[in-house]
């Protein structure tokens, strides 16, 4: 293996060039969180990256998450294309708009209408607007460690911020995530998985909400699955009080299932929110939604705008990947089994290597953590893992061809296949085995985890 400093030199330089004009060197914060250097890439095919230094890597990062059908899915790039030589752009309707919102309509349970956006972070305002001009009120609930975007007032109390006291009573304290925010009076936090604190609040102050956003399968702030009931409890706090339930589908939409995880879980929300996977790798966003639920855009009282709401190129990415995601039988199923077989080999290696490796999955989404409960309820539950050596599992990884995210997300796609997992499963032995021999002062794992 090239000595480390060798093996990433063009990224080095790459970064140290950025630097000198693109503040902070990156374009999104997280990228500059990637150990040793932040990785310049160069190409993408399938399952596979190459990096500027010639490096390939088996990419679990897929672009955080949108790249459903791995990097250049032949369909998405021949239709973008095929749209690229008719116009990029018109600011006037065309023919896929219609034919991306019929697909949305079939496939995802809650959607009778649907809009269109470029981002998640843009989605979500769009679904906050529309539940509080329907509402006619002004807070919203949001849960500690939820990330719903970087717009305010929903950036606060995300992974990242310190978790409010176990003592603490709902509503949280909301902590800003960063400087140059207004907003955050309006918005509530509560604890997922908390039920009852949920209920309290309803009964306190439930004229105020105008709605509860949530991830339905907690992906940002650990991997957390809502506890039987728990969802059943919201919709049914939600319905009787007159605010909506939004799901915040921008990672669990296409990639639990063609009709995210509220086909997977069977709760209806009143509105979800999508973006990553939905175009495959091109910038498009939606709000999907009951008619009822939508009627503030039918009537006017929100104007829904932007230059680049349903672009063209992307709307073409979203058609041919959605008719992917929803043609092949076996999709998920495949999806799954990878997942599956990643996570006990995963299991299996840090068992070798004497790692507390907590390794969490729901269907195709997997997460890993060095220590902690292995199935946190709430946020304030997987602070107790060790960041340092989750850090450095995904360097040790990254010296090994395999890039995973710094907090130890796997993504996985459509392309991924055997040799991929095996390539990753000795990636990790070895990896692992690196993590292992941290020294005792540097780790903060309890001794019991
Ligand atoms: C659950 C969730 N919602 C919203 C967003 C924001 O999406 P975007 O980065 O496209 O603005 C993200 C981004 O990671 C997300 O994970």
């Amino acid at each position: 293996m090239a000595s480390v400093e060798n093996r990433y030199a063009r990224s080095a330089r790459r970064h140290e060039r950025a630097k000198k004009s693109l503040a902070t060197g990156v374009a999104t914060a997280m990228r500059a969180a990637q150990r040793p250097v932040p990785l310049a890439l160069d190409h993408g095919r399938g399952s596979r990256v190459v990096d500027l230094d010639g490096n390939e890597y088996v990419d679990h990062v897929l672009g955080f998450g949108p790249l459903l059908l791995g990097h250049c899915p032949p369909t998405v790039t021949a239709a973008v294309h095929a749209q690229l030589d008719r116009g990029s752009t018109f600011g006037a309707q065309h023919e896929l708009e219609a034919e991306l919102a019929e697909r949305l309509v079939e496939v995802i349970p809650c959607a009778e209408l649907c809009c269109f956006s470029t981002t998640g972070s843009e989605a979500v305002h769009t679904a906050l607007r529309i539940a509080r001009a329907g509402t006619g009120r002004r807070k919203v609930v949001k849960f500690q460690g939820h990330y719903h975007g970087w717009v305010d007032p929903v950036l606060v109390s995300t992974p990242g911020t310190p978790a409010a006291a176990a003592a603490d009573p709902v509503p949280l304290d909301p902590v800003p995530a960063t400087g140059g925010q207004l907003g955050a009076d309006e918005v509530l936090v509560a604890r997922w998985n908390d039920a009852a604190g949920l209920e309290a609040l309803f009964a306190a102050r439930g004229e105020e909400i105008a709605a509860v956003l949530m991830e339905p399968v907690a992906c940002n702030g650990g991997l957390i699955e809502p506890l039987p009931g728990f969802l059943e409890k919201v919709r049914e706090l939600t319905a009787a009080s007159g605010a909506l339930m939004i799901f915040d589908e921008v990672v669990t939409g296409f990639r639990m299932a063609v009709g995210g995880a509220q086909e997977v879980l069977g709760i209806t929300p009143d509105l979800a929110v999508y973006g990553k996977a939905i175009a495959a790798g091109l910038p498009l966003s939606a709000v999907a939604g009951s008619e009822a639920a939508m009627a503030p855009l039918l009537d006017g009282r929100v104007a829904h705008v932007g230059t680049f709401n349903c672009n063209p190129l992307c709307a073409a990415a979203a058609i041919a990947a959605i008719d992917v995601y929803r043609g092949e039988p076996d999709f998920y199923a495949r999806l799954d089994a990878h997942m599956a077989a990643l996570a006990d080999g995963l299991a299996s290696a840090a068992d070798a290597a004497g790692v507390p490796l907590r390794v969490r999955r729901s269907g195709s989404l997997l997460q890993t953590a060095v220590g902690g409960p292995a199935t946190p309820r709430e946020y304030a539950e997987t602070l107790a893992s060790d960041r340092e050596a989750e850090a450095r599992f995904s360097e040790e990884m990254l010296n090994r061809g395999v890039i995973v995210l710094p907090r130890n997300w796997w993504f996985s796609s459509a392309t991924h296949d055997e040799a991929d997992l095996q390539l990753t499963l000795q990636a990790a032995a070895a990896a692992l085995a690196a993590v292992a021999e941290l020294a005792p002062r540097e780790r903060k794992v309890p001794a019991d985890a």
